[in-house]
């Protein structure tokens, strides 16, 4: 077997743990932290509240509130020249993937001259190591504070690219479920999606390896167990606390194995039509499920039968396809997660761009040696998940 086995970084995991963030920065022996964050997380309070820890524990914050969604280029050479030219000697990423994926290239910028541009990519990119990060995710979806990059969307190719390396490396993650409580019940859908999306693109990747199996399974039995349940009510800490290791389990779980055909769809609808990121993930996984189904039979049993469906040992690989894609409707029916008619989407748009898109991007990853479907990928494969996936979800 040859395989990618990436380990995570250190967590601190457990409600309320966020308090301890300018402890954990002085035990760095950091002095002024470049603190990362939205307008979003900003008007939530929470970066006021993370703020105020580190400044109790005498570090210094000098704090960037422009990250943008899908961050682009321009925007993070923005938080990183802030953290250059203040000569901040760490940096603490706050909220969603956007605000990690701009803190974690923020602290590249630190010790690596602009652009931007010169370190994409995910092998054999060399960059020179950092000043501390510590990442707070402050929506269980992303996994974003376990993973070695970011993802960056680059504007003069229009397409969304990666950051890695050990510029960019995740010193600590500081994983607190108190920080979802307030989270509205739309976000928790689309953020939850995100996450078992990871879960089980990863546990059927063609990059498929231990690890990926046992933190995928776990995740996927944690997000049957708790999405519903964090939906229905937010300030429910159970579910809270189930969804936060989920996400974390997914991060951890697509590190090596990396996902496949639900983000790569997701990523062609963020880049084309502006669809968050975990809606866009979650628009076609039932149809990729029951596309994988013939060649990671096990694993696609496992999803369903963690979300309730009942199948005989000897079904064929169709009545267990034809599982998962009726477990994924049904638990995105109860989460209200909109589907592309709801959000807007045309049917011909769709056809027009995604398919070639997303075959694009599959055939530059395999000319990088990361082949990550398990079937192979066609236009005619895309264009039959997305119309389908129009019609029927
Ligand atoms: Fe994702």
């Amino acid at each position: 077997m040859s395989s990618v086995w990436s380990s995570p970084n250190p967590l601190l995991f457990g409600r309320g743990k966020a308090g301890e963030t300018g402890n954990e920065l002085r035990k760095l022996g950091c002095k002024k932290a470049l603190v990362v964050f939205d307008r979003g997380v900003e008007s939530a309070g929470i970066a006021g509240r993370v703020i105020a820890v580190i400044e109790a524990a005498g570090v210094s914050v000098v704090a960037f509130n422009e990250v943008q969604a899908d961050p682009p280029d321009w925007s993070v050479e923005a938080a990183g020249a802030l953290g250059a030219a203040e000569g901040v000697d760490c940096v603490v990423g706050v909220g969603g993937g956007s605000s990690i994926d701009t803190a974690k290239a923020a602290k590249l910028l630190i010790t690596n001259p602009p652009p931007l541009k010169q370190y994409y990519g995910r092998d054999g990119v060399v960059t020179k190591p950092s000043v501390p990060l510590i990442v707070i995710p402050t929506t269980a979806g992303t996994g974003s504070e376990c993973t070695p990059g970011g993802v960056i969307t680059d504007t003069e190719r229009g397409i969304k690219t990666n950051i890695a390396g050990v510029g960019c490396s995740v010193t600590l993650g500081i994983v607190d479920p108190e920080l979802t409580y307030g989270l509205p019940k739309a976000v928790t859908a689309s953020t939850g999606m995100d996450a078992l999306c990871h879960c089980i693109e990863s546990y059927t990747s063609a990059r498929a390896n231990p690890f990926s199996g046992v933190a995928g399974r776990e995740g996927i039995d944690l997000v049957a167990k708790y999405l519903v349940r964090a939906c229905e009510d937010g300030s429910d800490a159970q579910a809270r606390e189930g969804m936060m290791l989920a996400s974390s389990l997914g991060g951890i779980a697509m590190s090596g194995a990396l996902c496949h055909l639900s983000h790569d769809i997701g990523r062609s609808l963020g880049a084309k039509f502006h669809v968050p990121h975990g809606n866009g993930c979650a628009a076609c996984l039932p149809q990729v499920l029951w596309a994988v189904a013939p060649v990671k039979t096990a694993q696609v049993r496992y999803f369903a039968e963690s979300f309730g469906e009942t199948l005989a040992p000897d079904d064929p690989a169709d009545e267990v396809g034809l599982a998962a894609y009726r477990a994924a409707r049904e638990l995105m029916a109860r989460i209200g997660l909109p589907n592309m008619k709801a959000l807007g989407l045309d049917r011909a748009q769709l056809l027009s761009a995604v398919p070639d898109e997303v075959v694009m991007q599959c055939e530059m990853a395999a000319r990088a040696g990361f082949v990550t479907s398990p079937v192979p990928v066609s236009r005619e494969l895309i264009a039959d998940i997305v119309s389908r996936a129009y019609d029927e979800n």
